[in-house]
């Protein structure tokens, strides 16, 4: 738990992201682990190295010193009610998130919004600048926070700046929307190496610097002009992230957590197959489109409730941005539907959950699943497709996983697919039950393998490493 321990030491590694790896809650001032998969892919490099986390504590005008987390020392950003509204739920999760992810949902343009996220990126960037010793290798985190590498540069021009962006970085003819777009470039082009999911993504991000700025790039490294008439190089490369596979491993082989998940399977009456689902309940997790295949293959009697269920795990996200509160309706009445169409008194169609777990509990429902759907639209990597093949220490089950998602570059042993059409997605279902037994060992057996051998810190190892290599 924790204890303030008042002033900050300079440290050697700053991690900066819009979220500190744990979230005090207004309910309990307790500090829970937070949402989304930064925290598990980070968290193990801090603990490791002993540096410091730039980041907001979860709620809003909350003003603390820096203080000691599990082996990290924590360096809390106050953000206003004002500040969460414009800058975190306005730019960044109405403006870029849906536009970095190919307008699935209308990004809204909005110039105070705009104006909120200069403002809250130069916190984040004081922030870090006060804390990182002299040389410090500073770290930057995601969407919320394209500008802070350029206006950290501007105050600290001793560190060395990586940026690893955790969500795609769309096409040219989508970017070019943004009526800030070559702000946000030259913010990001503050950093040394810039990272992002896939080969795909660094190749449009290079486009976009072509084309708005016109600087001259070449396998990954960008030529950039600096003040004082020079040039320097900065790189943007594919570092796909992963997950502690170990952790995973070490769970799903505890005997109470298989237990729990023999529990699990009872508790659903003991159906011949497990679906599962698990995602923030998000536009681009394709939820919908996957239930609507599911609806239509138990319509069609090709599925029968009273041997097949599905659970759908729909962690809140979001939940004050009004394309999630539309969202969140329109899932609940599908899933209402369904279940009232097809549920019998002993069996469900859809076991539906809007809450998010404990990890053991997580592996426990990853073990129960005969068959994990991962069917977004559009996906920076999916790390819930990794921590289902990691827990899956029998080597049984299957993974249907869409092909827009960063994992389908690494997990080509999976059952791929396209959620937009709705009928290769039924036979994909289909198939995945169907599958017999030595394919689906063969298969998990490659991924299991892909994914131990490319876990986390192999992915920070990578990307560090790089960093390492920037001359000043
Ligand atoms: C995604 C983003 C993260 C974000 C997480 C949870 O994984 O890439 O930056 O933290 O979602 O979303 P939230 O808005 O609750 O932080």
């Amino acid at each position: 738990s924790a204890h303030a321990t008042g002033s900050t030491t300079a440290a050697d590694l700053v991690v900066v992201s819009n979220r500190l790896p744990v979230d005090r809650s207004p309910e309990d001032e307790q500090w829970r682990p937070s949402p989304g998969g930064l925290v598990a892919a980070l968290e193990p490099v801090l603990q490791s190295t002993g540096g410091a986390w730039v980041g907001w504590p979860g709620q809003p005008d909350l003003a603390l010193d820096p203080f000691s987390f599990d082996g990290m020392e924590l360096v809390p950003v106050e953000l206003s009610a004002e500040d969460l509204e414009l800058f975190y739920e306005g730019f960044s999760n109405d403006t870029i998130w849906p536009l970095y992810h190919d307008v699935i949902s209308p990004p809204a343009y909005h110039r105070d919004w705009w104006e909120a996220y200069v403002r809250v990126n130069e916190r984040y960037a004081h922030a870090a600048a006060s804390v990182a010793a002299e040389n410090a290798t500073v770290w930057v985190h995601d969407y919320q926070l394209q500008l802070v590498p350029r206006m950290l540069r501007e105050l600290r021009p001793d560190v060395i700046i990586g940026y690893f962006h955790h969500i795609p970085f769309p096409a040219y003819g989508i970017y070019s929307q943004l009526p800030w777009r070559t702000q946000v470039l030259e913010g990001l082009l503050g950093a040394d190496v810039i990272g992002f999911q896939r080969v795909a993504d660094a190749g449009n991000f290079a486009r976009a610097v072509r084309r708005r700025l016109g600087f001259e790039t070449k396998a990954g490294s960008i030529r950039v002009p600096t003040a004082d008439g020079s040039v320097r190089t900065a790189i943007a490369k594919a570092y796909p992230i992963s997950i502690d596979a170990s952790v995973y491993d070490e769970l799903a082989r505890r005997p109470d957590v298989q237990q729990r998940a023999r529990e699990i399977r009872e508790s659903l009456g003991d159906p011949d197959v497990v679906l599962f689902g698990v995602d923030r309940l998000d536009y681009t997790k394709g939820i919908g489109h996957r239930l609507k295949a599911y609806g239509e293959l138990l319509a069609d009697g090709r599925l029968d409730v009273e041997r097949v269920t599905l659970v759908q795990v729909a962690s809140p996200s979001r939940e004050r941005v009004a394309a999630y509160m539309q969202l969140r309706d329109e899932i609940e009445l599908t899933v209402g539907r369904i279940n009232g169409d097809y549920d019998t008194v002993g069996h469900t169609a859809i076991r539906y959950l809007h809450h998010s777990y404990p990890r053991e509990e997580m592996v426990a429902l990853y073990l129960a699943a005969d068959v994990m759907l991962v069917t977004a639209l559009r996906d920076g990597m999916n790390l819930v497709a990794k921590e289902y093949v990691a827990s899956r220490v029998d080597g049984d089950g299957v993974l249907v996983l869409s092909e827009f998602t960063g994992a389908a570059d690494e997990l080509t042993q999976a059952v791929r697919v396209n959620p937009h059409d709705i009928e290769g997605l039924k036979d994909a279902i289909t198939a995945a039950i169907e599958m017999p037994v030595a394919e689906r060992r063969r298969r998990m057996r490659a991924l299991r393998r892909r994914v131990r051998d490319h876990d986390v810190e192999r992915w920070s190892r990578a990307f560090l490493t790089d960093l390492d290599e920037v001359t000043r």
